[in-house]
């Protein structure tokens, strides 16, 4: 034993010397903040009480540093036997003092990517990580496609351009356990609430059986800020029993914390915000009505290039295009003055501006040979168009997804700078045009439709109950950028709170 806690004094100096040789923006790249040694015990022997008594250790960190858990894996393991010790590290900043450190005590320390390397046939039943903190911005494109192409590969868990790279090392590593084995995970909070994390939060609750997730306390001083806002997520890879429930415990330490509690998977699976829990009841269920009671809520057409594919009827007499290809498109919100949109007799919208998408389905041939100022501006905007992601990733790259029109709409996004103001906006519309993503569409369900058909007065109605919606509802659904711009998704949207839409429909 005091071998080994002389082994991790010396690790500690050989970190703190690595570290001070960093600068911080060097150490953020690749996500580089060591675990603290109190940590790192509690989680190792936390991490042997949930493994079978006198199993052998199989034992992995895909991202070792210089190996502040297999340290701690020493200190912890009593005479339990350790079959093999695997840890990966790209930088071999770290990872050549690390290997020369531990040279001699078998573990097998490979210098290389661990989200590039190959997952042996014999897989491991101690996987310990606090994985590298690398956003999502800071990963390049084509890394990004291949680490969701590879995650999905390893354990089905399709994430999004969102997830960082901690995500795709949790996705990666689930073929490198072997049945029944124990994960470990100190990884950020975040995933708890935000919608990148939902797919990591679906593998949990359905692809292995997922047993504690501890939250730190922020406010709590024993941590440096890397690990403030962190969680430690334990699973055993088996698929969860029916009935399962898991434990959340929050604040004080890792081995006593303050508070804890069982909450049933089931709960978990209706709950978008995990970090309510162990503080926060399971939220009633939900009785009060909502607005997916009454609409289908879809976003705005995204049309690939606004510049190219909306144009005035100005611009589309002048280019002689035909306006059989047209259909009308409202501009963006900040041209609207009214809140109103009324149609001319053929459905067009009453404005200053009149805009309209351009949207064919015909092949470029038969555009070429029946079309030829269509086929012209077409080719003039090809070589651009075509790079770009959406119009690349449709089947033809000027045809746009087929919507129609909605007769109430709301902006996408706004501004407010307090409680009572209001940053989005709710549209009647009157007329067939569609909208661009900087709206969301609202279209009745058909028991809704119903009950709008050839009443105009309780269309309005139900407007007003719209712009009546109280903003904080709004605004504690949607989502807060800097600066006080607020932004809502449909699924947001579709959360609010529509009592008096209800109580309004139920004549
Ligand atoms: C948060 S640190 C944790 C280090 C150590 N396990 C500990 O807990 O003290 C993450 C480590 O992962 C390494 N790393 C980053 N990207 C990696 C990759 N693709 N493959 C292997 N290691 C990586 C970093 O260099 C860093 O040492």
């Amino acid at each position: 034993m005091e071998q080994r806690v002389h082994h991790e004094t010396l690790r500690l100096s050989i970190q703190n010397g690595l570290d001070a040789q960093k600068t911080a923006l060097e150490r953020n790249k690749l996500g580089q903040f060591a675990t603290p040694t109190v940590l790192a015990r509690e989680v190792l022997s936390y991490g042997l009480s949930l493994m079978p008594k006198g199993e052998r250790v199989r034992f992995l960190d895909p991202a070792i540093g210089t190996g502040s858990f297999y340290s701690a894996l020493r200190e912890m393991i009593g005479r339990r036997p350790v079959e093999a010790a695997k840890g990966y590290e790209v930088d071999p900043h770290y990872g050549e003092p690390a290997r020369d450190l531990w040279a001699s005590s078998g573990l097998d320390m490979e210098l290389s990517d661990f989200t590039q390397a190959q997952p042996p046939c014999d897989g491991f039943n101690l996987l310990i990580c606090n994985p590298p903190y690398v956003r999502h911005h800071h990963l390049g494109a084509d890394e990004k496609r291949r680490l969701q192409i590879v995650s999905k590969e390893s354990a089905g868990v399709k994430l999004s351009g969102l997830a960082g790279l901690y995500c795709h090392f949790m996705a990666l590593s689930h073929r490198w356990m072997s049945d029944d084995g124990v994960a470990g995970w100190l990884i950020p909070s975040e995933f708890m609430d935000v919608n990148y994390g939902r797919e990591l939060k679906r593998y949990l609750l359905e692809e292995v059986t997922l047993q504690r997730i501890h939250r730190f306390d922020p406010n709590d001083v024993q941590f440096d800020d890397a690990l403030v806002s962190s969680a430690v997520v334990w699973f055993k890879k088996s698929k969860p029993p029916a009935g399962h429930a898991v434990e959340f415990s929050y604040g004080g330490t890792h081995t006593a914390p303050a508070i804890s509690r069982q909450i049933a998977s089931i709960e978990l699976a209706n709950e978008a915000k995990w970090t309510r829990f162990p503080r926060q009841e399971i939220r009633a269920a939900i009785d009060t009505p909502i607005l997916s009671d009454f609409f289908s809520i879809k976003r705005g057409i995204a049309t690939g290039s606004n510049d190219f594919f909306i144009l005035s009827r100005e611009k589309i007499a002048e280019l002689d295009l035909p306006m059989e290809f047209f259909r009308p498109i409202l501009p963006s919100p900040r041209y609207l003055k009214s809140d109103e949109i009324q149609a001319d007799d053929q459905g067009n919208p009453v404005l200053a501006q009149s805009l309209f998408l351009l949207n064919c389905s015909l092949p470029e041939s038969e555009i070429k040979s029946k079309h030829r100022s269509l086929w012209r501006y077409l080719e003039s905007g090809k070589e651009e168009m075509g790079s770009r992601y959406l119009c690349k990733s449709r089947p033809i790259w000027y045809k746009q997804e087929d919507r129609r029109p909605a007769p109430f709409v709301c902006t996408y996004m706004g501004r407010s700078d307090c409680a009572t103001e209001n940053p989005f906006r709710f549209l009647l519309n009157h007329s067939r045009a569609v909208v661009a993503n900087a709206y969301l569409m609202l279209y009745p369900k058909p028991h809704v439709e119903a009950k709008l058909n050839g009443r105009p007065d309780v269309l309005r109605s139900v407007w007003k109950k719209l712009n009546n919606i109280r903003p904080e509802s709004l605004m504690s659904e949607g989502r807060i950028y800097g600066g006080g711009l607020y932004k809502m998704e449909p699924k947001e949207l579709a959360r609010v709170c529509a009592q008096e839409i209800s109580a309004l429909l139920e004549f």
